[in-house]
Formats: C-alpha cells, structure tokens, sequence
C-alpha cells in the first residue's frame, strides 16, 4: 500500500490523476495539497474540493501556495486556454464549496502527514513545486522522512510546452524546483519526455464513461475542453495524460525506463526553467551538477500499458 499527498493544480488532467489515486485499490490517498499554476490557488484549491465533493474522497485539502517561493518573481498569469476559465473545462463548478478546508497551510500539512507516517509518505507533485520547496525550507528533516517524491514535470531529451526550453509547472517555479531536485530525498521526475507519448483519445475516454460510473462520466465531460486545446493548437487526437503518468508511476514503475544523475533547473534567462540533467556515467569538468544526488529521470514509457493501468483502476478499482 502506498501512502500519497497528492500535490496538485486541478487542472484537467490532474483532475484524472485525482480520480486515479482515489480508485487505485494499493494507493491510500491521505491528503490533497493545492498549489497555483493551472489556475490562481482560490480556483484550483475550489476545484479539490469540488472534486473531493463529487467523489467522495476522504482525503483532507489543505490550500497552499499562491505565488513563486521567489516573491519578486514575475507572474505569468494562468493557461485558460488550455484547462478553461474555471480550470476543469468550463463546465461550470460552483463558484463556492461548502466544505471545510484542513485548516493548514499545504507545506505545513506535508510535514505533520510526513513526521507522523515516517518512511512512508509518497509525495506524488503535478503543479508548481512551491509546496514541497517550502515543506523542505521549514523542515529539512523531512527529507530523510519521505519514502519518495514522484513529480510530473520538466523535459530533458525533448523541448518545452511553454518555452522551447521550459515544461510549465517548472517554468511556473524554477527556483522551488531547483530545491527539490537538489535536496538529498528519492525523486523521479516523470516528464514531457514520457507524458506527450501518453495520449488518451476521446473514444477511450468515453467508453470508459460507458462503464455507467458517474465519476468518470464527470471526468468525460471536464476533459472535453483539454481535448479540443490538443487537436486545435497541437494537431493531436486526444489528451496528455501528464499528471496520471505520476501517479501509475508509483504503483508500476516498470512501464518506465529511467535515468540517474544530478538534476538541475535554470534559473533566468532565456532558459528559465530548464530541466538539466547530468547522467551519471557522463563525466565532465567541474560544473554545478557536482555533488548533487542522483534522482531518476523518465526517458521512455510504454503508453499503452499506462492507459491500461488507468482504466483499470477507474473502471474496476482494480489494478490489471
Ligand atoms: C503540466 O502542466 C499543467 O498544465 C498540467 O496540469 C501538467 O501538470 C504539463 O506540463
Ligand atoms: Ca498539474
């Protein structure tokens, strides 16, 4: 059983990815974490909860971080075009939910969930990495506390999706980033490299919806928006499942082909938010990548057996 904080921007498809972590019959979702980018933090810690409402999820919500861990950063605004104004669609959420938020701030949720599972907490992040940085700035131990951090972001062998250079929950925050790939606790960075590969179609989608379960039905009716983005701006049939890839991550890494080595993030410039790693049987002279702890980069994915992994666990409950 995998213990997860699931941090998140809902945002469409991590709207999937909540629905995933919540119907996996190994993942024990015991907290939901919200963070600016796909929307401001009001939008998408409403969205968790409305989502929290609609499936019934236990797991508690705790609002986090509403700008970059660097406060005289320049704010880039949010990506309505892609997951809507409302961040699931446009399919109208109530503006207000009427439940109760944990009354924590996200990064301080993180270390008391952390401190009191130690060993076991799974940090699984898909939005801005302003959280976790946080989390480790006010309590470093934590960092020896934490079975393993799981991240949707980032591209190393492949170009950006919001600059040539830059994924955007990195772009979002390259200096929280920066931190947590640096810090000495096990991350695996699952990223544009694996996730643009992974692409669910709207027939796919609906004949899940087909199965009856109101939930995916729901899901079905978010995602339409986000589809119509991919086939307009980018010519592909259906939807990156970015921030689900995460998640099956952590109950079947072995669809994954990984890599070790340093990992850093630009930080400004014309490469601001750059994924960089450093593979460790490369070797170079001296450079900022000396000394750093070796984390895992996803460079291949086999997408089917995602999508399967998905479905299974949306439909049955069941893992394949
Ligand atoms: C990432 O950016 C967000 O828009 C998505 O939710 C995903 O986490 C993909 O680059
Ligand atoms: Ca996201």
């Amino acid at each position: 059983m995998h213990k997860v904080i699931y941090d998140t921007d809902p945002g469409v498809d991590d709207a999937m990815a909540l629905l995933f972590l919540h119907r996996h019959p190994d993942i024990d979702l015991i907290g939901i974490t919200t963070v600016f980018g796909n929307a401001s933090i009001d939008t998408t810690t409403r969205n968790a909860l409305f989502l929290k409402r609609e499936w019934g999820i236990s797991a508690p919500v705790a609002r986090g971080a509403s700008q970059t861990i660097d406060p005289d950063r320049q704010d880039i605004g949010w990506p309505t075009f892609i997951h809507g104004d409302d961040g699931l669609g446009n399919i109208g959420v109530p503006e207000t939910i009427d439940l109760p938020e944990d009354g924590r701030s996200a990064h301080r949720f993180i270390i008391d969930t952390v401190r009191a599972h130690p060993g076991e907490v799974t940090l699984v992040a898909v939005g801005r990495m302003t959280n976790l940085a946080l989390a480790l700035r006010e309590d470093p131990d934590i960092i020896g506390l934490v079975r393993q951090v799981v991240v949707m972001g980032g591209a190393f062998d492949v170009s950006g999706n919001v600059t040539p250079a830059a994924e955007a929950n990195i772009h979002g925050d390259p200096e929280a980033a920066d931190l947590v790939f640096t810090a000495p606790w096990k991350v695996v960075i699952v990223g544009l490299d694996v996730t643009m590969k992974t692409m669910m179609t709207r027939d796919f989608l609906a004949e899940m919806a087909a199965s009856g379960r109101a939930d995916i039905k729901l899901l079905a009716n978010v995602s339409q928006f986000y589809i119509d983005f991919y086939k307009d701006r980018a010519g592909r049939e259906g939807m990156a499942v970015h921030d689900s890839c995460a998640g099956v991550y952590v109950v079947a890494p072995e669809l994954f082909a990984t890599r070790s080595g340093g990992v850093r993030v630009v930080c400004g410039g014309i490469a601001d938010g750059q994924t960089i790693q450093k593979a460790e049987d490369r070797h170079f002279g001296p450079s900022a990548w000396d000394g750093l702890p070796s984390q895992l980069v996803c460079t291949d994915v086999q997408p089917e057996g995602v999508l399967n992994v998905i479905r299974a666990a949306l439909v049955d409950g069941k893992r394949l």
